[in-house]
């Protein structure tokens, strides 16, 4: 399965996925990552692991719509079949997802539908909730609303502020998100309207 990836900061979640690959554990073909950013860590870490990378920022362009354009061009051109964002912090127009001929994925770092946008884990601290985590899910139209694939939880301490809770919810980013572009690969993943159905090997 050939997939691309957007990011826009340090591309932790990348990492991971490239060190599974690299173990031979991820049955993909990265195919480029691109970033509205520049200087984004993410292009490094692509870079570092022989992976095509392109920057499209925002500079560059007359207006958002040009680039995203511009950048779903560059997926159609690399034959993308599955788009990862992993920490990409602009949002994809409704133009965007209905262009794209591709599923699109993302990690989010709470357990949606509760505190979807950004500062999700500060959200979850305000909020006062015992538990959090992270889901993975399909991109739709809608803020983090799109159906879940997978989701991890992690218990919220009283001594827990914004920097610790979203540690120890990244390091479950690291898990799930491999594991659930593995099942994706491996044509594990049915969508059932807003149901995912993953098939586990018995
Ligand atoms: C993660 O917290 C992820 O849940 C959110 O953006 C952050 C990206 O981190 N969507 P990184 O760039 O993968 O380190």
């Amino acid at each position: 399965m050939k997939v691309a990836v957007l990011a826009s900061g340090r591309g932790s979640n990348l990492q991971a996925m490239i060190a599974e690959w690299q173990e031979g554990t991820l049955p993909v073909e990265f195919v480029g990552v691109g970033s509205n950013n520049l200087d984004a860590m993410a292009l490094t870490i692509a870079e570092k692991a022989g992976i095509p990378v392109r920057a499209f920022p925002r500079d560059n362009y007359n207006d958002k719509s040009e680039q995203e354009t511009d950048i779903l061009n560059w997926l159609e051109d690399i034959g993308t079949e599955l788009l990862i964002l992993a920490g990409y912090m602009l949002v994809l127009s409704p133009r965007f997802v209905r262009t794209a001929e591709y599923p699109i994925v993302n990690i989010h770092p709470a357990l949606l539908p509760s505190f979807p946008g950004l500062h999700a884990q500060k959200q979850a601290l305000d909020y006062g909730v015992k538990v959090s985590g992270c889901t993975v899910h399909y991109v739709d139209e809608g803020m983090d609303s799109g159906p879940i694939i997978l989701q991890e939880t992690v218990p919220v301490f009283d001594e827990d502020d914004e920097e610790t809770l979203s540690a120890r919810i990244l390091k479950k980013e690291h898990i799930i998100y491999p594991e659930a572009i593995r099942l994706l690969a491996n044509g594990k993943v049915k969508r059932d309207g807003r149901r995912v159905i993953i098939q586990r090997d018995s």
